[in-house]
């Protein structure tokens, strides 16, 4: 896919040229996984796969889009006044929950647009592929309207889109490793507070390689709603005995010493968020300091933690980053994302990268049944007019 084809898309339906282009990217966790609604540190980094529209404007309240990822639904129009979620309006209800958002925080949106979109983000991958279309949204509602929103406000707004309107609890770290992102930089983010820092990953010598098991994510978001409601349980009965805003300001020892209070299944939950949490610090470090063995040791030991503690992985990933362990040049490898599916990410020699993908591809398929794939992640920027 490229522009040029876009380009004779948007021709061919809307019977004219296009005014402006965008493009909004996906995201990878590098390390802090179910961290961000626990109130803790999260270190992500957008790339450059990613989310492209097209668009133009109109002198009604209508807006017209078509997808290019969803040919066979063809024009799905809605007017600016009916913003209420339709099922059938399928990815388009992204759209309209950015312009209700914005509608509701004051914002005027006086005509619509027609818009073609098209997306290279696997789909149901783990790499936010909806936070990307929500920070697209943003991008073109503000672009068009001149609106004064910041890279945060427009991170909220996408947030609030995704759990008021499109129905799913997620937390902050999506929208907002994508609406802050930059080029080879990961974003440090406190999710209690909303302080960041960025952090430069320019690794002569490694790539990151990103490994798709091409599970679909059937379960993750009931699973993903139960992990929150496991932990919100679990601090509820240590705030009996501490006074912790969120998991992440439970220490090691106040979570040993009050055990007894925990099911066994939530000690497990709050031993994977304070011990990832601190795998974030560690991590962080470890950056800075260039030490990669060691950030490579805290991606397999995060892994490990969401594998037995936090139970969010599954054969398929399991499989994937398993076999990367056992591969010669890896120095790390874990889930990313949300998990129960999706990708996993692996720190790879640049030397050893093809037999890297040709050693777990074969491993992956001779075990699961069907093919992974893998990509070499850049880390691009945030959402740009182009
Ligand atoms: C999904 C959610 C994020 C975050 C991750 C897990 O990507 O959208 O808010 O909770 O899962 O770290």
């Amino acid at each position: 896919m490229n522009f040029e084809e876009m380009h004779l898309k948007f021709n061919q339906v809307f019977q004219q040229e296009y005014e402006t282009k965008y493009f909004a990217p996906g995201r990878i966790n590098i390390i802090g996984e179910h961290i961000d609604y626990n109130g803790g540190l999260v270190f992500p980094c957008p790339i450059t796969l990613g989310t492209y529209a097209l668009v133009s404007k109109r002198n009604d309240k209508m807006v017209q889009a078509y997808s290019m990822n969803f040919e066979n639904l063809g024009v799905i129009g809605f007017s600016l006044d009916d913003l209420t979620y339709n099922k059938e309006h399928n990815w388009v209800n992204y759209v309209k929950g950015v312009a209700k958002v914005l509608l509701e925080e004051g914002y005027e949106l006086n005509h619509g647009f027609n818009i073609v979109v098209y997306g290279n983000i696997p789909n149901g991958s783990g790499l936010s592929s909806s936070a990307s279309l929500e920070m697209l949204c943003t991008t073109i509602f503000k672009d068009l309207f001149s609106l004064s929103i910041t890279p945060v406000e427009a991170a909220l707004l996408g947030k609030k889109v995704e759990n008021e309107y499109i129905g799913v609890n997620s937390g902050i770290m999506d929208q907002f490793a994508i609406s802050l992102g930059k080029k080879n930089q990961v974003i440090l983010l406190d999710c209690n507070t909303l302080e960041y820092s960025y952090h430069p990953l320019q690794l002569e010598k490694h790539s990151i390689v990103i490994m798709n098991t091409n599970k679909r994510r059937e379960l993750a978001d009931s699973k993903y709603n139960e992990r929150r409601s496991e932990c919100e349980a679990a601090l509820a009965k240590l705030q009996t005995v501490c006074d912790a805003s969120n998991l992440c300001e439970v220490s090691l020892e106040i979570l040993e010493a009050h055990k007894a209070l925990l099911s066994e299944v939530e000690y497990r939950r709050v031993h994977h968020v304070i011990t990832e949490n601190m795998r974030v610090k560690q991590a962080t470090v470890a950056l800075q300091a260039g030490d990669l063995v060691q950030l490579g040791k805290l991606l397999n030991g995060s892994h490990e933690s969401l594998c037995k503690d936090y139970e969010v992985t599954g054969t398929e990933l399991d499989t994937l980053v398993e076999a990367a362990w056992g591969v010669e040049g890896v120095l790390g490898a874990r889930m990313t994302g949300a998990g129960f599916g999706g990708c996993s990410i692996a720190l790879v020699e640049n030397g050893c990268v093809d037999n890297f993908i040709e050693a777990v591809g074969k491993k992956y398929e001779e075990e699961i049944g069907y093919a992974a794939s893998f990509f070499v992640a850049t880390i691009g920027d945030g959402p740009i007019r182009i």
